[in-house]
């Protein structure tokens, strides 16, 4: 594969701004579609507000908001503000700008002379150049208070109005930066009159952490309509799978074609990055560029990598001037460990809750007394300040990211590293306890259920469960029944399963995930000494640690599927589908063929998708079912747009099409998936598995062969076609 030509897909320097590259944020954007879903000419005002730290992935997620927008035909505006917009008369006027150039290129503005309104108009009479027969008020306006006079509130608004009738959609105002006018009360009860007498409009805010509580102390009359949305980090592994992965695909590359281990690489990356984005980005695009230019095989995440990651930083961002950067420049390994730990929970958690999380997964590498020495000599030095009982660390998210590579590539990769981290106390509780139950389990049977998130509650799971235990005929509700499904499934399809709620509670807080086995392997958690263990270790602290363990009998497979087929709603069915294409896949590594095809028919009941329509063509082809293969073949090209994953669906069909004697369909077929690869940058597409013709005894034959290069099988197959054709039409010609 000709790495090298390709541009490095990670831009960690821009936000981002196609849907395609835009990874996690569910909960988010279904919150911003509900705010716009509501708008519309005769509806009053929508305020949105996106806040959250530095390179959270605000501006990405205002980038989104605007496509949202635009999807459900809105006209949109958009403003990125520089300190000097911040007084009333700037603010207006280029938030009016930038509406009148919006509305003028959606449905076109004139004055009543026919002449073109534009942006250009407007700001000449902003500038105090008259017009006649200008349908607008407003710029006049700006011209006056730019004199001295007042602005004026009434023409803006009689203008807004007037630009609202004449798009006929809501429009969308979308404002970055929007902290700078976060503290003026003259901007803010501006904005919010307008809001309460305007139809038709939404004004989206996107601006740093203290964008709301700025707003709560100057006028905290507006808060109450903002809808406020947090950007945080990504709390799911998932997230940070999408973040990786999007920006490969979008060069046509395979992740698992371009990491030597995808998924650890992710795994790591969650909570070497914290889960932040820029941060995930920023470590793609080194692991990319050492991939490219021949340092490394693939892309690897190894102390190498740390390093280069480090010397861009050290290249870039004065790492001398900073002081938290040179003090922890000199740290031993201890102080570093207590450094970290102090700060992993960052103005949430007290000292008592960092210390106790970081024991509950195995005894600390540093006692409690050092711990607090080098505590209090932190304060001293003023590299931490504790404020109340909340830890605070000096320093942007430049250093925040330095001290943890600098801390990795110090103490080495520890399997449980606890580094400076925004988590709350309890998701800093619920992942300690995950990686604690990670190791009781890591020689059984046993598996952690996958869950929402660190927020889901017994509640959640319980209602799933009660669902389960009677197939009612009515809707499936709770939307956490993906994972009893993939639980049933792993176990594959046990009489009963075993679920052991286990809980873990410190100082009012507590935390719960869930083990799953299956009834026959009769796992007692309280029983493994590893899990005694960290009982022990939380009740020494004072905490607790409990299991419990429930055993719920299955009704038949066959019955639990097609209620879960029929009641399910998208999202679940979605990750029901994803489960059994998973489990297809190890099935038929362990060469279970019919189980092979009922997970796959069954994702595909779930959701019709490619690769499981691909995937049942393929087995068809192989078990000797053309007719059959063909059928799924054509129903898969239908469901993809993605031109690899199309020319093997063209490929598979072309197959068939040979084995069923159509000789012209299938060189049709072959040349059209051809032309699909010919014009992407890099066409190689390794398949796990391809039936690839030969020539034999004058006639064809298949055979199945593991990880073929598609371009090349495609070739191949086009050459056996020709030469069928040629060898029928010799032996027409000597009969
Ligand atoms: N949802 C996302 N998916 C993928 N990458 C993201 C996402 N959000 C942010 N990023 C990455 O993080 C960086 C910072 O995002 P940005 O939106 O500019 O943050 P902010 O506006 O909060 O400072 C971007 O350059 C991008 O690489
Ligand atoms: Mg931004």
């Amino acid at each position: 594969m000709e790495i090298s030509a390709l541009r490095n897909p990670f831009d960690y320097a821009n936000p981002v701004r196609s849907g395609d590259l835009f990874a996690g944020r569910q909960v988010e954007l279904s919150r911003i579609s509900y705010v716009l879903d509501q708008a519309a000419p005769d509806q009053p005002a929508g305020y949105i507000a996106l806040h959250g730290q530095r390179a959270a992935g605000k501006t990405s997620l205002l980038n989104m908001t605007q496509a949202l927008a635009r999807q459900r035909g809105y006209v949109t505006a958009r403003l990125d503000l520089v300190p000097a917009d911040a007084d009333p008369v700037s603010f207006f006027a280029k938030a009016y700008e930038a509406i009148i150039g919006a509305v003028g290129e959606a449905v076109g503005l004139t004055a009543s002379d026919g002449r073109k309104i534009t942006p250009r108009i407007v700001r000449r009479v902003m500038h105090g150049e008259k017009q006649d027969d200008f349908p607008l008020e407003f710029p006049e306006s700006v011209a006056q208070a730019w004199a001295g006079g007042r602005l004026s509130e009434m023409a803006l608004r009689a203008d807004l109005e007037y630009l609202a009738e004449q798009a006929g959609q809501p429009i969308v105002l979308l404002v970055d930066e929007a902290q700078l006018v976060a503290d003026r009360k003259d901007v803010l009860s501006m904005l919010r009159t307008l809001g309460t007498q305007l139809c038709g409009y939404v004004f989206v805010l996107a601006g740093t952490t203290d964008l709301l509580v700025r707003i709560s102390e100057v006028f905290d009359a507006l808060l109450r309509q903002f809808e406020p949305i947090k950007v945080e980090q990504f709390n799911e592994v998932a997230d940070v799978h999408n973040c990786v992965m999007r920006p490969l695909r979008s060069l046509g590359l395979d992740p698992h074609d371009c990491f030597e281990d995808f998924h650890g690489v992710v795994q790591d990356l969650m909570s070497l990055t914290d889960g932040n984005p820029y941060e995930i980005q920023f470590f793609c695009h080194v692991m990319f560029h050492r991939w490219q230019s021949g340092v490394t095989s693939k892309m690897v995440l190894s102390p190498g990598t740390l390093d280069s990651v480090r010397e861009v930083m050290e290249a870039g961002g004065q790492v001398q001037d900073r002081p938290l950067i040179s003090a922890v420049r000199k740290m031993s390994v201890d102080e570093l460990v207590a450094l970290n730990l102090l700060c992993s929970s960052l103005e949430s958690s007290t000292i008592d809750e960092l210390w106790f999380s970081h024991c509950i997964t195995g005894a600390p590498s540093i006692s409690r007394e050092a711990f607090d020495g080098f505590r209090d000599g932190f304060v001293a030095k003023r590299i931490v300040e504790i404020d109340d009982g909340a830890v605070r660390l000096p320093g942007d998210l430049f250093d925040h990211i330095y001290v943890r590579l600098w801390t990795l590539n110090k103490i080495g990769q520890p399997r449980h590293p606890q580094l400076v981290s925004r988590y709350r106390f309890r998701a800093l509780l619920t992942r300690r306890l995950e990686y604690a139950l990670e190791d009781v389990i890591a020689d059984q049977p046993v598996r952690l259920l996958s869950t929402c998130c660190y927020g889901m509650t017994q509640d959640n799971l319980e209602s799933c469960l009660a669902l389960l235990d009677t197939l009612p005929d009515s809707a499936a509700e709770s939307a956490r029944i993906q994972f009893l499904h993939e639980a049933i499934v792993r176990c594959r399809f046990p009489a009963a399963l075993d679920v052991t709620v286990v809980e873990c509670t410190y100082a009012g807080t507590t935390a719960v995930r869930w083990l799953y086995a299956r009834d026959v392997d009769d796992i007692e958690l309280t029983e493994l000494p590893a899990f005694r263990a960290a009982c022990e270790r939380a009740r020494a602290l004072g905490g607790e640690l409990r299991a419990e363990r429930l055993r719920l009998p299955l009704k038949p497979w066959p019955d639990v599927r097609d209620w879960l087929v029929k009641h399910a709603g998208p999202v679940e069915r979605n990750a029901m589908a994803g489960c059994h294409l998973t489990e297809s896949f190890d099935v038929y590594v362990d060469g279970d063929v019919p189980a092979t095809v009922e997970h796959l028919s069954t994702a595909f009941r779930f959701e019709p998708s490619w690769i499981a329509a691909n995937n049942l063509a393929y087995l068809a082809l192989v078990g000797g079912e053309p007719t059959s293969a063909l059928d799924w073949a054509e129903k898969s090209i239908a469901l993809t747009d993605e031109p690899k994953t199309r020319a093997l669906s063209r490929y598979n069909a072309a197959m068939a099409l040979v084995k069923l004697g159509e000789l012209a369909k299938a060189r049709q077929g072959l040349a059209e998936a051809a032309d699909d690869l010919a014009r992407l940058p890099v066409p190689d597409y390794f398949c796990r598995f391809l039936l690839v013709p030969h020539w034999a005894d004058g006639g064809i034959e298949f055979e199945e062969k593991p990880r073929v290069n598609l371009p090349g099988a495609i070739e191949t197959a086009l050459d056996m076609v020709g030469l069928i054709e040629r060898h029928a039409s010799m032996r027409r010609s000597t009969e």
